[in-house]
């Protein structure tokens, strides 16, 4: 092999280094500035909230009667994935899947930055989505669902 064809087969792995990288990153969308303020009880508003959000409108979601079957039933759902998975596939689950008839509820680019400029651009705040968030991962055994006390 030349040093040229050389070169150019490190490059190509180098260019498929960076292509494939940042795409196993975009599963999962790191805690921010909002995690910490993040509230259950305006999480279950907010997922309860048909105009606004409309996440009833397709999903069953644990301790909301109803539910839409459109898409996948959030029961369990803490046990499936993480803080970090959850938030990706509201922020934009078409990262994942770009044909999904899911909205993308926040844009990644406006996550990571100083959120001032992007809020009204994106459908939830920054904080709603750590609230939706935050409701979602909060224990969800079969007695805390049927809201009867536990032991
Ligand atoms: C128009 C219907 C629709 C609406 C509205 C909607 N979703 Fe979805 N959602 C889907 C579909 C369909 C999927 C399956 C993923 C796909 O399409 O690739 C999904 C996937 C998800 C997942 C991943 C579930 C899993 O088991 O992998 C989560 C979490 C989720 N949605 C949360 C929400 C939340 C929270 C809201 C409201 C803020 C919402 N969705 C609004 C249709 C919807």
């Amino acid at each position: 092999m030349s040093l040229t064809a050389r070169r150019r087969t490190l490059l190509a792995w180098a260019m498929l280094g960076l292509c494939t990288l940042p795409a196993l990153a975009q599963d999962r969308l790191p805690a921010n500035v909002w995690t910490a303020s993040a509230s259950v009880e305006r999480g279950r508003a907010l997922l309860s909230n048909r105009q606004d959000s409309g996440c009833v409108l397709c999903h069953v979601v644990p301790g909301l009667g109803g539910g839409g079957d459109i898409g996948p039933s959030l029961l369990g759902l803490a046990e499936r994935a993480d803080a970090e998975q959850i938030r990706q596939r509201i922020a934009d689950p078409r990262l994942l899947n770009p044909g999904t008839v899911m909205p993308a509820y926040f844009s990644t680019q406006g996550l990571q930055r100083v959120a001032a400029a992007y809020v009204g651009q994106t459908v939830l705040s920054g904080q709603a989505l750590e609230d939706i968030v935050a409701y979602l991962l909060r224990d969800q055994s079969p007695a805390a669902h049927l809201g009867s006390r536990r032991p």
